[in-house]
């Protein structure tokens, strides 16, 4: 089976970034990381894509369609299945992500639909929640909304501040985003009426994730 073709949009950090091409190393995961686009030259997760030999294209992000037009291009021109967006700080064309709808992919430091937007682990501590988390879904115009494919809670503790609970949020985000590509990957995850079906299941315990349980089950 020819593996599923992914572009990964960066701005920063790139953790993410290296916690998909980590899982996607093994030849036998059914996708492969092919593209990185980093919407800043001085993105830190350039060298998760160099390291990995993953050709890697920067494009500044001045004006929202021309941006959307040159990614496109280069999606089209690498054939790429999915686009996933880890640590992407810029708001899309509504055109072209509706061109990529249910094929472009998002990861947010919240249990959506709480704290959209910026600062979301700092939204949490602000409103004294006791669980927080991440959530990884499709992508629609709208910021941080559409389709929920997984989540990932973790606890917030009494002395919490935003780095402590950004890291425990973090950790999480790097065993669901490599758990959803899996998924998504092997066909197995389905929208139906704009909600998320994995293997026919519409709130399948596979892709909600705690600290004490693995989720991910193998295909038979
Ligand atoms: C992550 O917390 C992600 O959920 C959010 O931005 C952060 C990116 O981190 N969208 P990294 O660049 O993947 O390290």
């Amino acid at each position: 089976m020819p593996r599923v073709r992914v572009c990964v949009l960066i701005s920063g950090r790139g953790s993410n970034l290296q916690a998909l091409i980590k899982a996607c190393a093994d030849p036998s995961h059914p996708a492969e990381i092919v593209l990185v686009v980093s919407s800043r030259a001085d993105a830190p997760g350039l060298a998760f894509a160099a390291a990995a030999d993953i050709s890697a294209v920067v494009i500044s992000h001045r004006d929202r369609r021309a941006f959307a037009a040159e990614v496109q291009v280069l999606l089209e021109e690498r054939q790429i299945d999915l686009v996933f967006h880890a640590g992407f700080m810029r708001v899309l064309d509504a055109g072209f992500v509706e061109a990529w709808r249910d094929r472009m992919v998002n990861i947010h430091p919240s249990l959506l639909p709480a704290f959209c937007g910026l600062h979301a682990q700092r939204q949490a501590l602000a409103a004294g929640v006791r669980f927080a988390g991440c959530t990884v879904h499709f992508v629609r115009p709208e910021l941080d909304t559409g389709p929920i494919i997984g989540q990932a809670v973790v606890p917030v503790y009494p002395d919490d501040d935003e780095a402590r609970l950004s890291a425990r949020i973090l950790r999480m985000e790097h065993r669901l985003y490599p758990l959803a590509l899996r998924l998504i990957a092997e066909k197995r995850v389905r929208i139906v009426a704009d909600r998320v079906e994995i293997d026919g299941v519409r709130i399948p315990e596979m892709a909600a994730l705690s600290p004490e349980e693995p989720a991910y089950e193998p295909l038979a």
